[in-house]
């Protein structure tokens, strides 16, 4: 990993907590809360995956909300919380030590983007409802190519933006697939693998696998 330039995040999962906004109403939903969440984010992403190849685009906020309608009829959740739940996915947490992770990064002098299949007015809420968006020199979003990842078009917007080679960046996942499929555009995908889970079988071994961000600061400091 010589001459990094840009360090590139995607965001769900991997800077924010997706689980984060079934959680702030377990005592509601009770101990099924986190297969019900695990539910609705495994089916918002499988909606991506089918919109894109069935070439009927819808953007991720639609797509939030559709999941979760039919994970709410799955689990049997009362349809009042609909409206505080889609609320609180606007303004899901971050991974604790990702405050500190970025700044330390930013002084460092990389390029810092979040590449993500969140909508442009998604992706600034999120960082600014957590006081992030200083840290950031773009957030770069699907809906300019209007096609969901793993499609390359979507890894090629940073390095048409920066104008660098794809080996001068550094891509940061816990989404497997998304590791995956940066990696084999031609990124330095890093895993971020918080749940001890087990990788892909999808052509590309991950350049690294860490167990949250805070160690992406020392990796980057041994090998760049
Ligand atoms: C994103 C999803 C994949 O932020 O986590 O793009």
């Amino acid at each position: 990993m010589k001459n990094i330039k840009a360090i590139i995040f995607d965001a769900y999962g991997t800077l924010f907590d997706v689980n984060s906004a079934a959680e702030k109403c377990k005592d509601k939903i009770g101990d099924k809360w986190e297969a019900f969440a695990n539910f609705w984010r495994t089916t918002q992403l499988e909606y991506t995956w089918l919109r894109s190849l069935m070439k009927r685009h819808k953007d991720f906020w639609q797509i939030t909300e559709d999941s979760l309608d039919k994970s709410m009829k799955a689990f049997n959740i009362d349809p009042k919380m609909k409206k505080e739940l889609l609320n609180l996915y606007k303004v899901l947490s971050p991974f604790k030590e990702v405050p500190k992770t970025l700044k330390t990064l930013k002084e460092r002098n990389f390029k810092l983007a979040i590449l993500s299949n969140g909508t442009p007015s998604l992706l600034n809420e999120l960082v600014k409802s957590n006081d992030l968006n200083d840290l950031f020199n773009d957030l770069f979003s699907i809906e300019e190519v209007g096609i969901y990842k793993p499609d390359s078009k979507v890894y090629d917007m940073p390095i048409k933006k920066y104008k660098i080679e794809k080996n001068e960046v550094v891509f940061l996942s816990a989404n497997t697939w998304d590791v995956s499929g940066g990696g084999n555009y031609g990124f330095n995908s890093i895993w971020v693998n918080r749940n001890n889970s087990i990788f892909d079988n999808l052509d590309y071994k991950p350049r690294n696998e860490i167990k949250n961000l805070s160690e992406l600061t020392k990796l980057i400091q041994e090998e760049t």
